[in-house]
């Protein structure tokens, strides 16, 4: 097997490279294939499978197709847990298309995202073992965050930092975890890679729950302010709350109303500043692993991620 020659793949490159190798894998025949189709044709930002190519050519011991597996594996589990986050939220769009559920209807969304997840262990199998343990244990983390937050929905700062580490920062740290398993990395490197992708996660998802109230839909490809219509307590309305700006009864306000308070309070600046803090304590992180090529598009992949949309 080639070993490593691709640690000067750009994110763009990697985009196209997952995106083939994702869609050759979702080719079938039968009535299946249009649901296929619809959520394989709008690919995502990839930001899961290149984390995988980053971590991965830090060393120089991983091989190509292997990598190639487990990044369209991370990026199936990705599409599926949305699919089903979509039915849970009654989300309408989702990578500018309409989502799943709402183009099939929920039991072929279900069902739809059950295929996804177990395409995605068939690469992770194919891969590497060590890969599969690592992303099942994240896997049940995250399905396991959104169940208890379905049935006992968060109000407290504690609360919510321990629901986003599980649905988000859990699997974006296996994704580069998975880097270091797939490089033959000992468990040091192994837990300062989980550590770096989960804190990438928690400032990833603290943007995107400011955007979820200062976003563009159509750059997010997805609707803004479905937060507020679940009437979720995410950061913003938290942290409005605890300094007075919101009362418990803010759910009875308009979306617009919620908005211009989070936005002249300071709030989803304040918000996004901690989102910040997150991606620095990456960038310590960093200075733990080998310098190089890899590391320095790490790097620059915190600096977008700053950027995002602000
Ligand atoms: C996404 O969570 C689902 C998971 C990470 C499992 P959200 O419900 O907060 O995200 P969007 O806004 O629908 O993308
Ligand atoms: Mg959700
Ligand atoms: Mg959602």
């Amino acid at each position: 097997m080639s070993t490593i020659t691709f640690s000067c793949l750009d994110w763009a490159a990697v985009v196209e490279l997952v995106g083939r190798h994702i869609r050759e894998i979702g080719q079938h025949q039968g009535p299946a294939q249009s649901l296929l189709d619809h959520v394989l044709s709008s690919q995502g930002k990839m930001l899961r499978a290149y984390l995988v190519f980053l971590t991965s050519s830090l060393w120089e011991s991983a091989s190509l197709p292997v990598v190639l597996d487990v990044a369209a594996g991370v990026e199936l589990v990705h599409l599926a847990s949305l699919i089903h986050d979509d039915i849970v939220d009654e989300g309408e769009r989702r990578r500018g298309r309409v989502s799943a559920h709402r183009a099939f209807g929920v039991k072929e969304a279900v069902l739809l995202g059950d295929y996804l997840f177990a395409s995605a262990f068939n690469l992770f199998a194919r891969a590497d073992a060590g890969v599969i343990a690592v992303m099942s244990r994240a896997i049940g983390e995250m399905s396991l965050g959104e169940i208890n937050e379905l049935l006992q929905p968060g109000r407290s700062l504690t609360e919510y930092w321990r629901y986003i580490r599980r649905k988000t920062a859990s699997f974006l740290g296996a994704c580069c975890e998975s880097g270091a398993v797939l490089a033959r990395q000992g468990l040091n490197h192994r837990t300062v890679l989980r550590q770096f992708g989960e804190a990438v996660g928690m400032a990833f998802q603290l943007t995107d729950d400011v955007l979820d109230y200062r976003g563009s839909p159509e750059r997010l490809g997805k609707s803004v302010g479905k937060d507020f219509a679940l009437q979720a307590w995410t950061l913003p309305i938290i942290l409005a709350v605890s300094r007075g700006l919101l009362d418990h009864s803010w759910v009875h306000l308009s979306y617009g109303q919620v908005q211009a308070i989070l936005t002249e309070g300071g709030i989803l600046d304040e918000a996004w500043e901690m989102a910040l803090e997150w991606l620095e304590r990456a960038q310590t992180l960093l200075l733990q692993l080998p310098k190089g090529s890899a590391a320095r598009q790490l790097e620059g992949l915190l600096q977008t991620l700053a950027l995002r949309e602000a």
